[in-house]
């Protein structure tokens, strides 16, 4: 009897060893990239996802560059993963879309943007969405939605100059959404008995939390209002049914067209998940993006500088001072464009972007093994300083060099390849068109906040509070620094 169970127990214990070792040690026909996979199952998420405050290379990323090279292999979430820090090689990954790599996420991504996202959907179908999303924010329907962007920033700075102080990420959040909103399914927020985008904070609050869904974590939290906004999505989609528009107006009309054709690939469930993942994608990113560039224009006075008088120069040149932006001025934005670069480069909203491996892949001397993760690591490529000297300064000039400009392999904030972000140029937009209407008319103080979190996605743990008023009609106020002062030239500059 003892003998059986010392023999059970002797291979209990060998078969764990043996799982350990597996686990430390992967198989691999050919040379794994070095690195280590961390504890059993845990591997080294909570390293992964421990917060840091520097705009720098994350420091999990940075120690195992300089331990194992640029290339290397752990384990997060569960998963085997290959992190990529070399521009070559993310280059290769991003052109090899659909033969030697697929886009790929963490089971809780799926669990929370649906399993039908754009992100985990391949082929045919894929392509098909990615037309149906390129004809809503492609050029042609940018340019005739530059008025309305236009008014949107109008219209909330307006209302902000009005405010004591504005927390900006979640008010130029909530100027996005609301306009994205009106874009895709003419929704009113003022008109609205139910608050859409209420559900959508909720999501956010949890999106990247540990994945334990029982009532009281954020992770549940977050479920529960993809849920709501789900059902809102759906009864918006079925009253749209019940009352169709006569002609094509917004993302839902398009919709319910498509889905009475016969031969259709679409699906009610598909264009939901599509429409969460726009709303999603467009107001979380895009604000945080502007947040982020605030911030740096108020660090960085001599490059809010240069930009108020571009924007001032488009208000000088222009004929009927009456009339709003054009394309045309758009178009000539070029130090805006240097600056929204600038802030995408050292922003680092996506800190890294998933692929799976399809088959055994040899790059150089190591191999990525079939069904193994890989992640492009963005702020790796957008902070070496061989490619960008002095690589933390907020330099929007160092875009007026030319290898820059077409080097596309040292750039990667909207992704590559196929999969490149279809937000890009609505995001430019929204940017550049929020920074016209801010530097032109507006001076703003930097109240409290603004503090930078990595977890290692981008965070204002306190937000950004600043006071926002009229240039040319300046109320008796001062800010943190300064006691209120004339309203002249110089100033204009000097602070904010
Ligand atoms: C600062 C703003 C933004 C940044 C930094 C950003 C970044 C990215 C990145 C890195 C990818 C590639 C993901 C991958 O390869 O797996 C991506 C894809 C995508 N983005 Fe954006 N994005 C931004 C704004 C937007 C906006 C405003 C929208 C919506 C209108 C949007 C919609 C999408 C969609 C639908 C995809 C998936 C495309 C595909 O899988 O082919 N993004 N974005
Ligand atoms: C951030 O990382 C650096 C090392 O890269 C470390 O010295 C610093 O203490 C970290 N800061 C925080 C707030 O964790
Ligand atoms: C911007 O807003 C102001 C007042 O809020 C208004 O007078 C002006 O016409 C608006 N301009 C545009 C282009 O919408
Ligand atoms: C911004 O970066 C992109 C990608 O590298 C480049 O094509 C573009 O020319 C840059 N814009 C400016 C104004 O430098």
């Amino acid at each position: 009897m003892w003998t059986v169970c010392l023999c059970i127990a002797a291979l209990v214990a060998l078969s764990f060893v043996h799982w350990i070792h597996r686990w430390s040690n992967p198989r691999c026909n050919g040379n794994l990239p070095p690195g280590s996979m961390g504890l059993p199952l845990l591997g080294e998420s909570l390293e992964f996802f421990a917060s840091n405050s520097s705009s720098d290379i994350p420091p999990f990323v940075k120690e195992r560059m300089k331990r194992y090279g640029p290339v290397f292999r752990t384990s997060l979430v569960g998963r085997p993963v290959i992190v990529s820090t070399n521009s070559d090689l993310n280059y290769y990954i991003f052109q090899q879309e659909g033969r030697l790599f697929q886009s790929w996420y963490p089971d809780t991504f799926t669990e929370i943007f649906g399993k039908q996202n754009v992100g985990s959907l391949h082929g045919f179908i894929y392509k098909y969405l990615k037309g149906m999303v390129l004809n809503l924010f492609g050029p042609e329907s940018l340019r005739k939605m530059l008025t309305e962007v236009e008014q949107a920033a109008n219209k909330s700075l307006d209302m902000w100059s009005r405010q004591e102080t504005v927390e900006l990420k979640d008010a130029s959040a909530a100027m996005i959404f609301d306009l994205t909103a009106k874009k895709l399914i003419s929704h009113d927020p003022e008109k609205s008995s139910e608050n859409l985008r209420e559900n959508f904070v909720a999501f956010i609050k949890g999106l990247i939390s540990f994945p334990l869904n029982i009532p009281g974590t954020a992770y549940h939290k977050c479920l529960q209002g993809r849920k709501k906004a789900m059902t809102m999505l759906e009864n918006m989609l079925e009253e749209r049914r019940r009352r169709p528009n006569k002609v094509q107006r917004d993302f839902y009309d398009y919709v319910l067209e498509e889905l009475q054709r016969k031969d259709t690939v679409l699906t009610e469930a598909v264009a939901l998940d599509l429409m969460f993942v726009l709303l999603f994608a467009s107001f979380e990113t895009t604000s945080l993006a502007i947040t982020f560039a605030i911030k740096m224009l108020a660090e960085n006075p001599h490059v809010l500088k240069e930009l108020t008088e571009e924007h001032d120069a488009i208000l000088r040149k222009r004929e009927d001072s009456e009339l709003g932006l054009t394309w045309k001025e758009y178009k000539s934005m070029k130090f805006t464009f240097q600056v929204i670069n600038e802030t995408a480069r050292l922003g680092n909203i996506v800190p890294g972007i998933f692929r799976k491996a399809l088959k055994d892949i040899k790059y150089k001397e190591h191999t990525i093994p079939a069904g193994w993760a890989v992640m492009v690591c963005p702020p790796a490529v957008h902070l070496n300083p061989s490619t960008y000297k002095d690589p933390l300064q907020f330099n929007p000039w160092r875009w007026e060099e030319s290898e820059l400009k077409g080097a596309s392999k040292n750039f990667m904030a909207f992704g590559g390849g196929m999969r490149f972000c279809v937000g890009t140029d609505f995001t430019k937009v929204q940017m550049a068109v929020f920074l016209h209407c801010l530097v032109t008319k507006y001076r703003w103080v930097l109240m409290k906040g603004g503090d930078i979190v990595r977890t290692p996605g981008l965070q204002f743990p306190n937000g950004l509070h600043i006071q926002i008023s009229e240039k040319h009609k300046i109320r008796a106020r001062g800010g943190r620094n300064h006691p209120s002062r004339q309203d002249d030239e110089e100033a204009d500059h000097v602070y904010c």
